[in-house]
């Protein structure tokens, strides 16, 4: 009988000193486990005894097991909300749930607007050779574009190339197809320039173009328009014609569009002219659609080329191109 106090009390005081389920799992095997429980143990030690003695400690030791029960219950509620109190404590556990790429949520933009137009959308071959690249696109023979210096040639060659801009789909499309014709070929590209804040090797190019007998600069300043509404979030964006230089268009353009960020007024993003600067455009030139069979009496085109990155970092106000490709995962917020 002293001893199923005392084993009582060793079972309160261990009882007591437990801070996990687990532990208390453990505990409770310890005593009421089917094989070499404490308490389990006892009640087989009891069938040796006489019938008068077997009374007696049995109703003991049914007694000490139901107390052992309700303690372990009342411990096992207290422990769980414990552990639940250590979590609530616990640093923040971040979602881990990723985001779109900057890059990603431009391109997919684009290609809704512009299928909504009805072009077709191609991403092309990054490795062109001079004639793609340059010949067929109306750059003389002696154009700094073509040194060795301004691209990258594969290695032992003098004649292929990782294509300088996506115009390389213009030339792609007019051997394939016959016009009418609206394309997207949205790229990377490379170019061997100097690198810093706003110029990378390595980046993305949408080229945009339309050939149909009756193609005007107003299309392509009506399909930008629709661009930057779309890229902008804004309905009341104007477009803006430069006059430029590109060998395969005549006339050629720098394209601005009114800065949304400011309203005109003068920011950051402009460089407080009220103007945001995006890319090259024009209508294509003679040459490069005579060049490909297609009649230039007959059918006239637009085209279009700007740089993605640098659409995501007006967009979202990003200040170093590099980000985009250096695979550091604080820049997508993740
Ligand atoms: N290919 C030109 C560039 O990369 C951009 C451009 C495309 C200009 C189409 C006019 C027409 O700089």
């Amino acid at each position: 009988m002293e001893n199923l106090e005392k084993i009582l009390a060793d079972f309160e005081a261990g009882l007591k000193n437990l801070k996990s389920e687990r532990e208390v799992f453990d505990f409770e095997k310890r005593y009421l486990g089917r094989k070499d429980g404490i308490i389990t143990n006892l009640f087989s030690e009891i069938a040796n005894l006489s019938i008068d003695e077997k009374r007696e400690l049995g109703s003991k030791l049914n007694e000490i097991k139901k107390r052992i029960k309700v303690l372990l219950k009342q411990k096992k509620s207290s422990v769980s909300k414990i552990e639940i109190e250590i979590d609530e404590d616990a640093p923040e556990i971040k979602s881990g749930f990723g985001s779109f790429h900057p890059l990603t949520i431009i391109k997919k933009e684009l290609a809704e607007v512009f299928s909504s137009m009805g072009f077709d959308i191609v991403e092309g071959f990054e490795v062109a050779n001079d004639y793609y690249n340059f010949g067929a696109l109306n750059f003389p023979e002696d154009h700094p574009a073509r040194d060795m210096q301004d691209a990258y040639y594969i290695s032992g060659s003098k004649d292929q190339l990782l294509r300088a801009h996506t115009s390389t789909m213009q030339v792609f499309t007019f051997e394939n197809e016959i016009p009418p014709v609206r394309k997207i070929a949205m790229g990377k590209c490379f170019r061997r320039d100097e690198t810093d804040a706003t110029h990378e090797h390595t980046f993305w190019q949408i080229e945009g173009f339309a050939v149909d007998e009756n193609i005007t600069s107003g299309n392509l300043k009506f399909t930008l328009n629709e661009m930057f509404k779309k890229i902008l979030e804004k309905e009341d964006v104007n477009v803006r014609f430069r006059p430029s230089y590109f060998p395969f268009v005549e006339p050629g353009y720098e394209v601005d569009s009114t800065c949304t960020f400011c309203g005109g007024k003068g920011c950051r993003i402009c460089k407080n002219t009220g103007w945001i600067e995006w890319g090259g455009a024009g209508m294509i030139h003679p040459n490069v659609l005579e060049k490909q069979n297609i009649d230039s009496k007959k059918f006239r085109g637009f085209a279009f080329g700007f740089g993605i990155e640098r659409m995501a970092m007006i967009k979202f106000g990003i200040k170093e191109i590099r980000n985009f490709h250096s695979g550091d995962l604080r820049f997508l917020g993740v």
